[in-house]
């Protein structure tokens, strides 16, 4: 069977087999489950290497809270404040799944005021969310600090929402989060993460590959191991 003739949603589908939604199930969750996290990464190194003072502060946050050949834990999450504010900054300034998957209404709806008809397509602007200057001073701007306080102690914003809400929002929500997390500290622990001289110029930050996923142009690094 060539499963990429079928639509990507397989509850649009209640009538195929039983074992066709199963496998179309396993499909659904891999292609959400690589991609996505894969991709954010890919943001973050960009990020890194256009604002190096970030890298060095992740750096030193992390041989402060875990040591420069501990093994990193989520349990070291909450000590590491500037590296979730980097995080939350970065699924803000890159959303990455820019409009969320669309939705369609079973029954009219009433949201603030406005009424929303049956059975007409719903688009969540994460993006617009995440942009709104009345929200967010600079919004254009790659600002972790934007989630610390006084203290330097990070800040969870709810109105940073890459994974959507309610109840059909992203299912792999926790584990992404734990994935970037790990991936990116083992990383910036390791490796000092630099352009390649040799590559031609690295793409700029606000610009990128629009699709239902927001990725940046691909790139080169040079990992110099520390
Ligand atoms: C940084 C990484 C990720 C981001 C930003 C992200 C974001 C999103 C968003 C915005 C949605 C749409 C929610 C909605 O319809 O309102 C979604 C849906 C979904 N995501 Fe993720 N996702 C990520 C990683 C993952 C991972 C790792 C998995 C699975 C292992 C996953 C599985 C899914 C599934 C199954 C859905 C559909 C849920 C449903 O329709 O009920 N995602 N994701």
């Amino acid at each position: 069977m060539n499963i990429n003739v079928i639509n990507f949603r397989i509850y649009s589908f209640p009538e195929l087999p039983m074992n066709d939604q199963l496998l179309f199930y396993v499909r659904d969750l891999f292609i959400a489950g690589t991609e996505t996290t894969s991709t954010t990464l890919r943001w973050a190194l960009l990020c890194l290497l256009h604002y190096p003072q970030t890298q060095q502060k992740i750096r030193e946050e992390i041989n402060e809270v875990i040591g420069s050949s501990g093994i990193v834990h989520m349990s070291h999450k909450p000590d590491m404040h500037y590296t979730s504010a980097f995080i939350h900054e970065l699924m803000r300034f890159r959303t990455f799944v820019p409009l969320g998957l669309f939705h369609k209404t079973n029954e009219e709806a009433d949201l603030n005021g406005y009424t929303i008809p049956k059975d007409v397509m719903v688009v969540t602007n994460l993006w617009a969310l995440h942009n709104d200057p009345n929200v967010w001073e600079e919004p254009d701007q790659f600002r972790p600090e934007r989630f610390l306080d006084t203290d330097e102690k990070f800040v969870l914003s709810n109105q940073v929402i890459p994974f959507s809400l309610g109840s059909r929002r992203c299912m792999g929500e926790q584990l992404a989060k734990m994935e970037v997390f790990i991936f990116l500290v083992s990383m910036v622990q390791k490796f000092e993460i630099l352009p390649d001289p040799e590559a031609e110029k690295l793409p700029e930050i606000n610009e990128g590959i629009n699709g239902t996923a927001f990725a940046p142009y691909p790139y080169r690094i040079v990992a110099k191991e520390l």
